[in-house]
């Protein structure tokens, strides 16, 4: 290949990346059972999901979060202060990005089904 499709080839890839929208994965049965694990090892020391522990409530975290899933994922990998006359900040091990989006379609589910027998405690 010529030096210069080559160019072409790495600038058409990179293009299509770009047009890439937002997604999170779909939720079945796996996935759900996957967040569930996560929230077991990483969030249920300090969060409650209908009330405040020694971190707010987890509903009203995602409801905060509802119109903007993208940063709910970005706080998930490197979580930075957010109310810090009430609370201090969050120190957790980041979330990998497959964790991160995992965890988010699963929560987004959660409050849309308030009445599914797996949400958290
Ligand atoms: C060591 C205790 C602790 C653990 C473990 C923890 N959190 Fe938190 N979380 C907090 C505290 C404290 C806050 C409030 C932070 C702030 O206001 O800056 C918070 C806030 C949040 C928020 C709201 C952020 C905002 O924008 O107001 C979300 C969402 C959240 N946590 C999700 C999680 C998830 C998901 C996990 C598990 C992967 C987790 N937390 C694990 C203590 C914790």
């Amino acid at each position: 290949m010529k030096f210069r499709s080559f160019v072409w080839v790495i600038v058409a890839v990179n293009a299509l990346f770009a047009l890439e929208t937002f997604v999170l994965p779909k939720v079945d049965d796996a996935l759900k059972k996957q967040g569930k694990e996560i929230y077991d090892r990483d969030c249920y020391a300090c969060h409650r999901w209908t009330r405040p522990f020694a971190g707010p409530a987890m509903s009203e975290n995602i409801e905060k979060y509802r119109e903007r899933p993208e940063a709910l994922v970005a706080y998930l990998k490197n979580p930075t202060p957010q109310n810090p006359s009430k609370y201090p900040p969050m120190t957790i091990d980041p979330l990998t990005e497959s964790e991160a989006k995992v965890l988010s379609a699963w929560f987004f589910f959660l409050i849309n089904n308030t009445s599914d027998p797996d949400r958290p405690k």
